[in-house]
């Protein structure tokens, strides 16, 4: 097992996104442990789940995260303190410092997007049957819903789910959540790759915003919003120190 005391500290250069994957069952680091780096907060945002899986993947996010946020900033993990903006998005309160991150969870997979200086957000959405969602779209732009119903039949789960996440990372990433309204901004894609095309709202200048679309499962689409050119993603297992891939292999 690996002792995560003894890790060393992650550099991260300016415009280099990282991306930690992880999964309560597949994590080398023992629960205890995980449990033992939680505030009191935490430890009562983890208990208040009633089945023992969400409360594990409750446990495993929060914990990591601590974890990581020492060895990018160089604290204990017991020195780190989080705090939440009105909407939710939680941030460093201490140390001060410039790295930025934000966590998402879909069954039992877990991705925490880490970068420096720049705000950002993270979707991550396993593929299924979409007609049930379909009123879903209704509150997207109408150029999406448009490009949406263009969009062959074999194609439209993966099509849906894409833009779901895009749209999801972007709202993370400003921080909002779903206080912002999703026919406020439309997504569409340009040259193969996503981007955003508008925002009406005045304080998001769309054009500085990089979506950044991976694979962290075979049967899964993520996406991170990043606000500035990214040249770096590196993708990393959280617990076992290797690579993964784009592929989600
Ligand atoms: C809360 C919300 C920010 C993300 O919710 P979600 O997709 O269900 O959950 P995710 O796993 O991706 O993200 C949850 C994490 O985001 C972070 N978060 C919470 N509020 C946030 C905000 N306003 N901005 C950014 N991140 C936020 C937290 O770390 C949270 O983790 P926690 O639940 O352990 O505290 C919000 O956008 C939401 O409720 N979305 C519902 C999904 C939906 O209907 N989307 C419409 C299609 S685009």
């Amino acid at each position: 097992m690996n002792n995560p005391a003894s890790l060393r500290a992650i550099g991260l250069p300016e415009r280099t996104v990282h991306l930690w994957r992880l999964s309560v069952a597949q994590t080398r680091i023992s629960l205890d442990y995980h449990l033992s780096l939680l505030d009191e907060e935490e430890k009562f945002h983890a208990a208040r789940f009633h089945f023992r899986q969400d409360r594990e993947q409750s446990i495993l996010a929060r914990a990591s995260l601590r974890s990581l946020m020492a060895r990018y900033t160089g604290f204990a993990p017991d020195q780190i303190r989080f705090k939440k903006n009105q909407y939710g998005k939680p941030f460093l309160q201490y140390p001060d410092s410039p790295v930025q991150f934000n966590v998402t969870h879909s069954g039992d997979c877990i991705i925490h997007a880490i970068t420096c200086g720049a705000e950002i957000g993270v979707d991550v959405e396993t593929v299924r049957d979409s007609s049930s969602l379909g009123s879903i779209s209704s509150y997207f732009a109408t150029g999406e819903q448009a490009w949406l119903d263009a969009t062959a039949h074999e194609t439209r789960d993966d099509a849906f789910f894409m833009l779901w996440t895009c749209k999801e990372a972007y709202i993370k990433a400003l921080g909002l959540g779903l206080s912002k309204s999703l026919d406020s901004f439309e997504i569409g894609i340009v040259n193969n790759e996503p981007k955003i095309l508008f925002d009406s709202d005045e304080h998001a200048l769309a054009a500085s915003w990089q979506l950044l679309l991976f694979k962290p499962r075979r049967n899964m689409v993520g996406c991170v919003a990043v606000n500035t050119s990214i040249s770096a993603v590196e993708f990393r297992d959280y617990g076992s120190g290797l690579r993964w891939h784009l592929s989600g292999q």
